[in-house]
């Protein structure tokens, strides 16, 4: 059984963008690298994205593959991806 090759880069697509990731890298770290500092906004506008980096507040809360409500900074880049970065108008548990 072989392992990964860390340095080996794949793409994801967020909305439709290709961005570079590697093995053992998580969805947040991606995104940050490519750039992408807001992962979604509440329902009053405010920005949200990378904020505790261990899955315990919530605020990078993106769609991965389909399902809503997957925390960026927990979930690892995986090779084919679909990452949907949720619109300002959708409300998460959490918002005030
Ligand atoms: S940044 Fe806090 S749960 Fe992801």
């Amino acid at each position: 059984m072989s392992l990964p090759d860390e340095d080996q880069v794949f793409n994801i697509a967020v909305d439709g963008q290709l961005i570079p990731a590697r093995h053992g890298q998580t969805i947040a770290a991606a995104l940050m690298a490519a750039g992408r500092r807001v992962f979604r906004r509440t329902q009053s506008g405010a920005p949200r994205g990378l904020f505790c980096g261990m899955g315990v507040c919530f605020e990078c809360l993106v769609t991965v593959d389909g399902v809503a409500g997957q925390r960026a900074c927990i979930t690892p880049a995986r090779p084919g991806m679909q990452i949907h970065l949720p619109p300002g108008e959708e409300k998460v548990d959490g918002d005030d």
